[in-house]
């Protein structure tokens, strides 16, 4: 699809935003059938839905939002078909959007969920160094960069709103960062690789720090977006926040030295290889952090350039549009696990879906910060 609606960058492009591809990719995926679960895929549509009020107010997608949740908080804040004592930091996820609402309406039963998974937090299994198992039983001792996104964002605005002294808590979640940045920064390229062993006993863990192989683009998409995200929330009274930021320029170094045509590769080592192909879901999370990373001076304005270029990139690529008028989001790779050998010819064998969730949450963001730039110029 053609980008030209949201880069003409004008008071006539603000006026216009109800038309915008933000609010009818919210609409389109508003109007699809979506699992009433409380899945990190769910959860990261109901994001980028969330980011999409922000511009357009939509009532319909409000309501929509609240049929969902609602299914899975029940009245008395307990969370249906929810396991307490199954850890799996892919669940989390969606305590954001418990807190989003405990923000919006005061209502306790937001409080309560979000709480529980606070509470369990504290019982999560760790590894020796500390840091929260990806899941129990399947993953002992690993931590990837999906995680990062999975449960510290969470814990981190639980923390801003309810736990502000609580020191214990900031320096456990930038230890988290900590830990997993020392084990998957690759130097060469400030790029990460997607998760670490501890215990070194995963097919795919090196010998020397348990490190897997490769860079999986969406993994460090989740970490790029954390991080971004993070910034808001962490006191920049602590001394952790300046690592926190030094993590996130040296990413977004990483992503403006490897941007290709536009987009990002699905394997990050291998540009070009047959079979490898640009992804989107990765794309749109590193164009969103890329444009709220230099709309708040975490990085350089000489990113800018790279950060629009993304996002035209996007909607010309990965948009397309159904003779309804509904909007389509193309291009997203189902899975990427370390449930596997890791290695490229595993990556690249996974299907691509339509109307992912993950892609199109991620979308929804990037279209937010790109509105918030056309109001800018
Ligand atoms: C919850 O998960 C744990 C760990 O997998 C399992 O042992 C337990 O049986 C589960 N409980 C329920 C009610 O499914
Ligand atoms: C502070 O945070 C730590 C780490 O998460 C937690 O163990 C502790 O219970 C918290 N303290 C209070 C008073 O909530
Ligand atoms: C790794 O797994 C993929 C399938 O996921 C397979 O095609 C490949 O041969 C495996 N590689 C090794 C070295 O076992």
């Amino acid at each position: 699809m053609k980008p030209a609606i949201l880069l003409v960058g004008t008071a006539a492009a603000a006026a216009a935003a109800v038309d915008s591809v933000l609010a009818r990719m919210a609409s389109s995926y508003i109007q699809r059938p979506v699992r009433q679960s409380w899945g990190y895929d769910e959860a990261t549509l109901y994001f980028g839905l969330q980011a999409s009020l922000l511009h357009t107010q939509d009532e319909a997608v409000v309501a929509w939002l609240r049929n969902q949740i609602d299914a899975v908080v029940l009245g008395d804040g307990s969370i249906k078909d929810f396991n307490h004592t199954y850890y799996s930091l892919d669940n989390y996820r969606i305590a954001n959007n418990y807190l989003w609402w405990y923000e919006r309406t005061g209502e306790d039963k937001f409080k309560i969920a979000a709480d529980s998974i606070r509470a369990q937090l504290n019982r999560h299994p760790r590894t020796p160094l500390g840091g929260f198992w990806h899941r129990q039983p399947n993953y002992p001792n690993q931590m990837w960069l999906d995680g990062i996104f999975m449960a510290d964002n969470f814990y981190a605005k639980w923390t801003s709103l309810f736990d502000a002294d609580n020191t214990t808590a900031w320096d456990d979640i930038v230890g988290q960062y900590d830990l997993i940045d020392s084990r998957t920064h690759r130097l060469s390229s400030n790029l990460r690789v997607h998760g670490y062993d501890e215990s070194k006993v995963a097919v795919w863990a090196d010998d020397f720090d348990g490190r897997s192989p490769l860079v999986w683009s969406r993994a460090l998409g989740w970490y790029a977006v954390s991080l971004v995200d993070l910034l808001g929330d962490f006191p920049k009274t602590h001394p952790g926040y300046e690592r926190l930021l030094g993590y996130f320029q040296s990413v977004g170094n990483g992503l403006k030295r490897s941007i290709d045509d536009g987009g990002w590769w699905l394997v990050m080592d291998f540009p070009g290889r047959d079979r490898n192909y640009l992804e989107s879901s990765a794309s749109a999370m590193f164009t969103y952090a890329l444009l709220k990373g230099v709309r708040l001076g975490y990085l350089p304005a000489s990113y800018q350039a790279t950060a629009d270029k993304a996002f035209e990139t996007l909607v010309d690529r990965w948009v397309t549009e159904n003779e309804d008028g509904t909007l389509n989001w193309e291009g997203t790779v189902e899975v990427g696990s370390l449930n596997s050998n890791a290695s490229f010819e595993y990556y690249v064998s996974v299907p691509i879906q339509q109307n992912d969730h993950r892609g199109g949450g991620a979308f929804l963001l990037a279209a937010y910060e790109a509105e918030v730039r056309s109001k800018q110029d």
